[in-house]
């Protein structure tokens, strides 16, 4: 199997990264919401075989000082081969920058412990719960 990763979004649509979202069971991220999310990004990287979608990730960045890392998922049937690793660290090489930050639910976190991620204080958010994530397409 030879994945080809890709630094743009131009050969993906919004139905295919929604599609790829509902599969690794990260909901709420529809079709041409999550296009523009990802046009809309500092930096993507996009995993595919043979043409068809099967990670992606995104961030967003200053360039001076802060980077945010989002939206990193792999198709289950492509897991625990290395492309979630390297979704990751083609972003990293990305960010020179000297503070990275992500949200990683419980599951996840020793995954990106392996990436020299650590748990950090002091951390806020303002949640604004009458803008559900989910918007027109
Ligand atoms: C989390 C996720 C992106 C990992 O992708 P992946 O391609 O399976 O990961 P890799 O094969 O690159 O694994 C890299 C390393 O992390 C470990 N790892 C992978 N998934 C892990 C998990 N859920 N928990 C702990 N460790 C994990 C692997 O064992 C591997 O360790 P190694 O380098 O010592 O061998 C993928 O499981 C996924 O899409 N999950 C569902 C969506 C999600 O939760 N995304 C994160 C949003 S916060």
């Amino acid at each position: 199997m030879e994945i080809a990763y890709q630094f743009n979004v131009e050969e993906v649509t919004g139905r295919e990264l929604e599609e790829l979202y509902a599969e690794a069971g990260l909901r709420r991220r529809a079709d041409q919401k999550i296009y523009r999310a990802f046009k809309n990004s500092s930096f993507v990287c996009i995993a595919c075989d043979h043409g068809r979608l099967v990670g992606a990730s995104r961030a967003i960045t200053d360039g001076e000082y802060h980077g945010f890392i989002y939206d990193v998922a792999v198709r289950p049937g492509y897991q625990g081969r290395g492309i979630g690793r390297r979704l990751v660290e083609e972003l990293l090489t990305r960010l020179p920058v000297w503070r990275v930050m992500l949200v990683a639910r419980d599951e996840v976190q020793s995954f990106y412990c392996n990436l020299g991620f650590e748990r950090y204080s002091n951390v806020m958010a303002r949640l604004d719960r009458n803008q559900p994530p989910v918007g027109p397409s």
